[in-house]
């Protein structure tokens, strides 16, 4: 399908401004938030891409008005006629988002049962959704497996409970949250992730009327209340397209402004940059990046949850480090698959070899298990232009980086698959001044 395929004529320097909106990884489960209110809810700061589209349907779907709202970017969300969705409509919609999984909590509040299809999400490792369903029964829900999915019901009001989770993963602490904060009691949950995503939906539901603390222990207490209301928000900025961009500067040469980006959510990935030799300055409105000239520097990379360095921000930021002169180490420690799509930029002339062991300072999950979650990146290496089929939505852009830098044109197949996570990522690299066209 040509239309899913773009030409990119690498070798000239992204140069000029970009606007990030709202986070990927906040929007939806804001507007899923809304589900939980008596009232409507306004999120601005929207950004128009895939997976808000598919929540917004999803949220149809079960009875709630989308509208836009005054301003660009602004949807206003009415729940009060929430209703069951047919199973096979949900399935049909949820397509292959992972958000699905947090209507489970609210769903089972406002209506005491819910249904989750097979999810879909990255391939970028197994991503199972067993802490997810383990907290949901800690609450008191009942769980049955059928062919076309989960069906989950609470016989009565969900309680309060304790939770430690086996790992800080954040898709499992937002179901905590959405779940908690209209329980009956108090939850305690311990090892939570604590990304500036999760403050930001914690800030939403604050606002709605939840009670929930903070310790500096990743521990969060939620005391449940009988009835919230609605919320009006400004979504944080998209942290993780942020870096996208800054990183795309780095490996083109060139110099991006992006505006909206905030130095606060940003400050590992700054620190990092600097180290790379990547240059930044912070405004109020946002952040400038850009290749200062000079050889870039080789470093030792290791992924983390939040304050460490985000995963998210690996795979751009590794096509920048093939411009790097010496050994870069990158240790990936949230998902075990997340180096596959170096392959392909071994095919345009970097040189990256992948390891089983920890490479990092610290052991991880996946040492013992033998995924290839290490790489060894030699620089700087030349790349070539080349035909490319996008993985997953951080390694597609990576692809696209790639394409930018190399010598010569790229075939890159699938670049549907940015849309679900970058708004409009095609006019704003033509604003940059990047060669692309459909063939
Ligand atoms: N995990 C389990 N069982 C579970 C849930 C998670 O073993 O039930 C494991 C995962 O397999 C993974 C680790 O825990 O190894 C962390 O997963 P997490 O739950 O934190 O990820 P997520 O909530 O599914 C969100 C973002 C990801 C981002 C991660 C980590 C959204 C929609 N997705 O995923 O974003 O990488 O947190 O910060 O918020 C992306 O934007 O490209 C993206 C993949």
């Amino acid at each position: 399908m040509t239309d899913d395929v773009l030409l990119v004529h690498g070798g000239t320097p992204l140069e000029g401004e970009i606007k990030v909106r709202g986070a990927k990884n906040l929007v939806p489960k804001a507007m899923v938030a809304a589900l939980l209110g008596s009232s409507p809810s306004r999120l601005r700061n929207v950004p128009d891409i895939r997976d808000v589209r598919v929540v917004r349907g999803l949220l149809q779907l079960h009875g709630v008005t989308v509208r836009s709202g005054d301003e660009p970017g602004e949807l206003v969300l009415d729940p009060s006629h929430v209703e069951s969705a047919n199973v096979a409509d949900i399935d049909a919609h949820a397509g292959s988002s992972r958000i699905p999984i947090l209507f489970c909590g609210p769903l089972l509040h406002r209506l005491g049962h819910a249904f989750i299809p097979g999810l879909g999400g990255c391939d970028i490792g197994g991503r199972p959704v067993d802490f997810h369903f383990d907290v949901l029964r800690r609450f008191g829900a009942t769980i049955e497996k059928r062919a076309d999915g989960q069906y989950l019901e609470a016989p009565q009001r969900l309680r309060g409970c304790r939770i430690r989770l086996p790992y800080p993963s954040v898709g499992s602490t937002e179901q905590v949250l959405l779940t908690a904060v209209l329980a009956e009691g108090v939850t305690e949950l311990t090892n939570a992730a604590v990304e500036p995503e999760i403050e930001d939906l914690i800030c939403v539901l604050q606002k709605m009327g939840a009670m929930i603390s903070m310790d500096t222990d990743r521990t969060i207490r939620i005391t449940g209340v009988d009835r919230l209301g609605g919320y009006n928000h400004r979504a944080l900025p998209d942290r993780l397209e942020a870096a996208s961009w800054a990183s795309a500067a780095l490996a083109t040469k060139g110099s991006v402004f992006v505006r909206g980006a905030s130095q606060r959510e940003m400050m590992t990935f700054l620190n990092t940059y600097r180290k790379v030799g990547g240059a930044f300055e912070i405004g109020d409105d946002g952040i400038r990046f850009w290749h200062p000239g000079g050889p870039l520097n080789a470093i030792a990379l290791e992924t983390d949850v939040h304050p460490g360095f985000q995963t998210d921000w690996q795979q751009p930021l590794v096509v920048a480090l093939t411009q790097a002169a010496g050994l870069s180490i990158v240790h990936e420690t949230v998902y075990e698959s997340r180096l596959g799509f170096t392959s392909a930029l071994n095919q345009m002339g970097a040189h990256i070899q992948l390891y089983r062991e920890c490479l990092g300072g610290t052991p991880c999950r996946f040492g013992q298990r033998n995924f290839l979650h290490s790489a060894v990146v030699s620089g700087p290496t030349t790349l070539q232009g080349a035909e490319l089929v996008i993985p997953d939505l951080r390694g597609g852009f990576s692809y696209l980086i790639a394409a930018l830098a190399a010598q010569g044109t790229s075939r890159v197949h699938g670049i549907d698959l940015i849309n679900r996570g970058y708004e409009n990522f095609l006019q704003k690299l033509e604003k940059l001044g990047g060669k692309a066209e459909r063939p």
